[in-house]
């Protein structure tokens, strides 16, 4: 469920009109709402108190899917550790108030300033993802007298996710350390003075709503925690990563239910029952997702004789994913559609200069006209934290509801900040 509903004629975010922030904010603008983050936050970490032994399951939520400081400090407030893969990402999560001992840093190229700013912000957790990662985290680490807590992202070589560029846990892809790999990795590592080895890590794409991906996973995991351990290594850990999915699709009256999440924590206190280990969580999309919309105007309409083009002022460089995976965003028109009204079959382009700057084609909508309020629903993830100023548009702005109020969490950059960015070389006097 979320906090996006019509009311007296007009799509609010929770209590707050649409109109009210595009008129106020102007448009494109992506609207969080905090209610629907914190209603997921909680759904997902109930469903794991309730699956999993008491104080066993760490949530960290992925940044990356949505790294405004609003959304931090609201996952901040209710206990929610961070997952990061940069060090901005790990200076963000400290801006945020999140205390260093619930940031966990993922990603397989860290580099040696990357690493050094980790450790000596004394985060809980490094996920190494290669065997030049190690030496290198442990060289950086024994420099400043510490030595890290980490664990070894393994590559499940099992892979699943919603498009092929989200998939991360096949051997086809440049995550992790192998299974073969991984004891002697293990073993070296006990000889080295930075880094102490925790336990192990798995993340295998994105978008899944298969259990039984995630389960052909981590029932792999808990063999290898168990063959470790039979070795004599020290497996305290085990970081199951995100990538449970969400509906993109949805009905406007259907409810989301707390059915899927149910059904992942279910099947995790199942396949780690009687493990003994501390397991760590990183959703991003699931918290985040459906929490936030892209609101956007109808700048024009271009009838030609086999379609009608929508154009509309937010485009690709606002939110990539249409043009980067296909991805399928609903579309809810802000005033509410009379009963009856005429339907069209749109295609929805934005205003860069490149085809692939298509959110859908042939999507059949209620008809609109120009200066009309849309609504890119389910555009919380991976929407402003993949923006990006090409063809020198201006980042996006963002606004957070909570109630009946609203804040802007980031001002839509201005044009002096766009083009005082850049410096001109001396040569030109
Ligand atoms: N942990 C690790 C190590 C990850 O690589 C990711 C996402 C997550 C956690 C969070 O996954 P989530 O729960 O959000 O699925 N830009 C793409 C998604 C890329 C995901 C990258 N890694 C999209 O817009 O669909």
């Amino acid at each position: 469920m979320h906090h996006f509903a019509y009311r007296d004629g007009s799509l609010h975010a929770e209590g707050v009109d649409l109109n009210r922030i595009a008129a106020e904010v102007g448009t494109p603008v992506y609207v969080y709402s905090s209610a629907t983050i914190e209603r997921h936050y909680k759904l997902f970490e109930q469903a794991l108190k309730k699956a999993v032994p008491a104080g066993k399951a760490h949530v960290f939520y992925a940044m990356k899917a949505n790294g405004n400081l609003g959304v931090l400090k609201t996952l901040g407030a209710l206990g929610a550790g961070i997952d990061t893969v940069s060090e901005g990402e790990v200076r963000k999560a400290l801006a945020a108030g999140i205390p260093p001992e619930k940031i966990v840093f993922s990603g397989v190229g860290k580099s040696e300033q990357e690493l050094r700013f980790a450790v000596e912000a004394g985060i809980y957790q490094i996920n190494i993802e290669s065997e030049s990662e190690l030496d290198l985290l442990s060289k950086v680490s024994a420099s400043l007298g510490k030595r890290q807590e980490a664990v070894f992202r393994v590559n499940p070589d099992i892979g699943a996710g919603g498009h092929a560029k989200i998939t991360t846990g096949s051997s086809e892809n440049k995550f992790g350390v192998s299974f073969e790999e991984v004891g002697r990795l293990y073993g070296r590592a006990a000889n080295m003075p930075g880094v102490r080895i925790m336990g192990l890590a798995v993340h295998i794409g994105s978008q899944i709503r298969e259990i039984d991906a995630f389960e052909a996973a981590y029932s792999k995991m808990v063999a290898l925690v168990g063959a470790l351990k039979g070795e004599g290594h020290r497996v305290e850990r085990l970081d199951l990563g995100g990538g449970l999915g969400i509906p993109y699709d949805i009905p406007k009256s259907f409810d989301y239910g707390p059915g899927l999440i149910e059904a992942y924590a279910e099947m995790v206190g199942r396949v780690t029952k009687g493990l003994d280990v501390e397991l760590g969580f990183e959703p991003g999309r699931l918290i985040v997702g459906n929490a936030g919309i892209l609101l956007t105007r109808v700048l024009h309409l271009n009838p030609r004789p086999t379609k009608q083009f929508l154009i509309v002022d937010a485009a690709m460089n606002d939110l990539v994913r249409p043009a980067m995976y296909e991805a399928y965003h609903e579309i809810w028109p802000v005033a509410e559609p009379a009963i009856g009204a005429p339907d069209v079959a749109y295609d929805v382009v934005g205003p860069i200069c490149e085809s692939g700057d298509t959110f859908t084609t042939g999507r059949v909508l209620s008809a609109l006209k120009q200066g009309d309020l849309i609504a890119f629903m389910t555009a919380g993830a991976y929407g402003a934290s993949m923006s990006s100023t090409y063809n020198q548009r201006l980042l996006v702005a963002e606004v957070m509801v909570k109630g009946d109020q609203y804040a802007v969490t980031r001002p839509r950059q201005s044009y002096e900040e766009l083009i005082g960015a850049d410096r001109l070389p001396a040569w030109f006097g």
